[in-house]
């Protein structure tokens, strides 16, 4: 039986640290960090995502301004509002949600900022420093996840690294920092074949597809780290009670919200695995604090602190 691995005493500690530094900053230049999350269109679950987002800066004295934009908004006038923001001297981070509406191309929108306010680390310019092990500002999510095994004394170096999912936000970044850790590092995607069994080699395994309970047992190896960064919802209550029993929150979940949250992995993985991280409690946490530590170091980078 393994144990879980939460992401919640990191989190703290990594928010009250930025929250302390904020509050000398305040006193000492009379000025905070400034955010901006913009949303296009009216995704669900983007809309609960930038109000955690808001609600973190909040309570660590970052200002932030959130700012929603019709889906059928022109790319022209999408871009001139990035420019503006841009040019704001009291903004050091903005934040495009994703996934945008289809009809915008992500990569022309995340361009059109500087890549010193991308908080995100979506920039191609980011994203190529991080290739060439260089300075710049590291996608929060996979960040998170390295901090995460560093700060539980779970080494990468020489492990058998298996990352499900290729995506810019989570599997490619994260694949590019596992091997600038010395990992021996695995991508699987939809085209993978035999993927249970490659994944049941990996000494560390990565879920992130975004299919809920699709890591079964059998595609762990005993004793291997499990890290979930899938968020799936489910309403089906007697299959919420196949996968969590009476599980207390999981009950009040359904009848207050009427869905639980889910990740990528089964909960009976636990019990073959030696860590795996809870969803919610796991990886979303460090997510939101990583972003936290990436606006504050722009700030300080924009003005050589
Ligand atoms: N959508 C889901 N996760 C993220 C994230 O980390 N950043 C942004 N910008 N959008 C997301």
């Amino acid at each position: 039986m393994g144990s879980w691995l939460e992401g919640k005493t990191l989190a703290n500690k990594i928010k009250e640290e930025v929250k302390d530094e904020v509050a000398s900053y305040l006193k000492t230049i009379g000025q905070v960090p400034g955010l901006v999350g913009i949303r296009v269109g009216e995704d669900r679950a983007s809309k609960v995502y930038l109000r955690t987002k808001e609600r973190a800066c909040e309570k660590l004295g970052i200002h932030s301004e959130i700012l929603n934009f019709p889906e059928d908004i022109s790319v022209s006038l999408l871009k001139s509002k990035i420019e503006q923001l841009s040019s704001r001297e009291d903004v050091d981070g903005i934040l495009i949600q994703l996934p945008l509406p289809s009809s915008f191309d992500s990569h022309e929108i995340i361009t059109s900022m500087p890549p010193e306010k991308d908080v995100d680390g979506f920039h191609p310019f980011n994203l190529g420093n991080l290739l060439l092990k260089k300075d710049g500002v590291k996608p929060c999510t996979p960040l998170g996840i390295i901090e995460l095994l560093k700060f539980r004394d779970i080494s990468i170096e020489g492990k058998r690294v298996v990352i499900i999912g290729r995506s810019i936000m989570v599997g490619k970044p994260l694949a590019a920092m596992m091997t600038n850790e010395n990992g021996t590092v695995t991508t699987c995607h939809t085209r993978t074949k035999n993927l249970p069994q490659v994944a049941s080699e990996a000494d560390i395994l990565v879920a992130a597809i975004g299919r809920g309970t699709f890591i079964t047992p059998e595609f762990v190896k005993p004793g291997a780290v499990v890290i979930d960064v899938g968020i799936d919802s489910l309403s089906d209550k007697s299959k919420v009670e196949e996968l969590f029993g009476k599980d207390k929150k999981r009950q009040e979940d359904l009848e207050k919200k009427g869905y639980t949250i889910i990740g990528d992995v089964h909960p009976q993985v636990i019990e073959k695995a030696e860590y795996l991280t809870p969803v919610p409690g796991g990886v979303g946490l460090l997510t939101v604090a990583m972003l936290m530590k990436n606006t504050l170091e722009a700030f300080k980078r924009r003005r050589d602190l």
